[in-house]
């Protein structure tokens, strides 16, 4: 290709919303299946042919360089840029220009997850004969307001965009994904901030439709970009486990079983236990006497121990001893849950900023 696809990443952003796990952590790198959803998006990058990337990044930059480093790892070649203050998508594209130059781009949001990832999309970008000059992807929710929406006309062609309207006129929300050419770097320099004081890139690709410029759209299935509220994330790391393929590198005793799609990490050990998928169980984390119910990711370096855990995600380097049952619940880096044995028999508790316990 004479002229490659180059990516813009976004990994900024202050990570408040899913508290308390951002409270120490990027919201990019919280993990789905054991993994960081950025990730994702960077390997489904790298599989789509791009190989130079501009990050931008943020108050929580330092978390994210030491995850990603040189993009090596993942066959990228990435460039941080500092974003001092989140004032929004489009000036993010103002930023990566220097670095982006005219080449087509591909910007990519580091939260957003797209099971299917991003190669056609890209591919057709780079093939297209028909001078389109950006190209979004759009998906059904259930609750358009939240992102930009787009209206589209009989053909479906896109006819406008608007970011995060009280009342929406339909339920295609623009996913964090986009396509553009050169086009787009007037448009970002020709917008003013939106009422929260951003630079919005739907209102520059709004630039580009009314400007006489052509946008595409496409519908996906598969998206995923909600880390407001926990159930949301445990959605979330089910749609990934759904699709997780059985392998087995750690060491299993002939006392316990793994049923279905398991993912056994290396150096994890499972003894007298049941492990039944679609499930992910971290390197060098031990399960003994315990049963691990579907739709569950036990990070690394956790001990679980005469517990049963279900639909949960366990973060890294935490300890779960004699609980009868644990559902639907995320547990945070390095946590302790625990029966006591201690007298007086009543439940101790060191819960961070907002927490939330549900006791039976
Ligand atoms: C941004 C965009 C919005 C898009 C969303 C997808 O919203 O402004 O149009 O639908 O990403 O993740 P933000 O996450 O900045 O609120």
């Amino acid at each position: 290709m004479a002229n490659p696809i180059k990516g813009l990443v976004l990994a900024g952003g202050t990570g408040t919303r899913l508290r308390p796990i951002t409270h120490t952590s990027a919201k990019q790198l919280v993990p789905l299946a054991n993994k960081p959803i950025l990730f994702y998006g960077l390997e489904s990058l790298a599989k789509a042919g791009v190989k130079d990337v501009a990050m931008i990044v943020g108050d929580t930059r330092e978390e994210v360089m030491t995850a990603v480093g040189d993009g090596s790892k993942f066959g990228l070649n990435v460039t941080y840029i500092h974003q001092e203050k989140p004032l929004g998508l489009a000036h993010c594209v103002q930023m990566a220009q220097r670095v982006l130059g005219d080449s087509d781009f591909i910007m990519y949001l580091g939260d957003n997850f797209i099971r299917d990832g991003v190669e056609e999309f890209v591919e057709s970008f780079a093939n297209r004969s028909d001078g389109t000059n950006a190209q979004i992807l759009l998906a059904k929710v259930p609750d358009p307001q939240r992102f930009g929406v787009a209206t589209l006309d009989a053909v479906g062609d896109v006819v406008s965009l608007v970011e995060k309207p009280t009342v929406p006129e339909s339920d295609l929300a623009l996913v964090g994904v986009y396509l553009f050419d050169s086009a787009i770097h007037e448009a970002v320099h020709s917008i003013s901030p939106s009422a929260r004081g951003e630079l919005e890139i739907t209102d520059a690709i709004q630039w580009l439709i009314t400007n006489g410029k052509k946008v595409r759209s496409h519908i996906v299935d598969g998206y995923w970009k909600d880390l407001g509220e926990p159930e949301a994330l445990l959605e979330g790391n089910r749609l990934v486990l759904e699709s997780i393929e059985r392998n087995i590198s750690g060491d299993v005793d002939d006392l316990s079983t793994l049923d279905g799609r398991v993912v056994l990490e290396p150096g994890a050990s499972v003894v007298r236990s049941i492990i039944r998928g679609p499930a992910i169980i971290g390197q060098n984390t031990v399960i003994k006497d315990s049963f691990i119910g579907p739709f569950t990711s036990v990070a690394a370096g956790c001990v679980i121990e005469s517990s049963e855990v279900e639909h949960s995600i366990i973060l890294n380097g935490s300890r779960i001893t004699n609980i009868h049952r644990l559902e639907g619940s995320i547990i945070g880096k390095s946590a302790v849950v625990a029966k006591t044995e201690r007298r007086p028999l009543a439940t101790r508790l060191v819960v961070g900023d907002h927490s939330r316990i549900d006791l039976v």
